[in-house]
């Protein structure tokens, strides 16, 4: 009887010695690497390593989309580093949208906290999903696909979003095309968009070409 108490305890003791990496906090002196972060060394980690106070404050939406969105992805946010997790915060003033775009890197859940938020995202077989979304509700957007999320109410709305991934990546569609210098006569083949409508985006949007 002795015996195998002995050898279940050795067992535990063997496999808790091998979680010897408990978490990686991003050493945020050192570079972005494709592969990530150095991890921090575990004794130069403290706890303020594991807390972000950057989301208590609204972003500034004093600009052309009127939203503004703060991230706690792991170049900022050193503690997540690894752990396939962020959040960031979504402020939409009256008239605020998040225009059409992508996460490559992660899923989203978002909820609303104030206001109202009309929400969707399109599959990649085209198929539309969208909704109104009140304070309270829950919207999950499956990695990689095209959303959106326009303020729908006459307030501004407030909403939190978390990922599944430290760094989710963000890529805008309108900024893609006509924030660069994509040559406006490539776009307007890919597009189907006549010359007007993409010298005209590309004067609002900052693009040259
Ligand atoms: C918000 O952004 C606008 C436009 O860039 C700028 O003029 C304004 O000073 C900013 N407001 C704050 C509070 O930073």
């Amino acid at each position: 009887m002795i015996l195998p108490i002995f050898l279940i305890f050795s067992l535990l003791t063997s496999t808790s010695n091998a979680a010897v990496q408990d978490f990686c906090v991003a050493d945020l002196t050192g570079p972005d690497t494709p592969t990530g972060f150095v991890c921090k060394k575990p004794a130069a980690v403290t706890v303020d390593d594991f807390v972000f106070s950057g989301l208590g404050a609204g972003g500034n939406t004093s600009n052309i989309i009127k939203a503004a969105v703060t991230p706690a992805f792991a170049d900022k946010f050193a503690g997540v580093n690894g752990l396939g997790i962020s959040m960031a915060r979504l402020d939409l003033a009256v008239g605020g949208v998040v225009p059409m775009h992508t996460h490559p890197g992660g899923s989203e859940v978002l909820i609303v906290v104030s206001g109202s938020i009309c929400a969707g995202f399109i599959s990649s077989d085209n198929k539309v999903y969208f909704k109104s979304l009140k304070k309270g509700d829950i919207m999950v957007f499956p990695r990689g696909l095209l959303h959106f999320q326009i303020n729908a109410g006459g307030t501004s709305a407030l909403a939190f979003v978390s990922f599944s991934s430290e760094r989710p990546g963000l890529q805008i569609l309108d900024f893609a095309l006509f924030a660069n210098d994509l040559p406006s006569e490539i776009i307007e083949k890919t597009t189907f968009l006549d010359d007007a409508q993409v010298k005209k985006l590309k004067g609002v949007l900052g693009g040259t070409g």
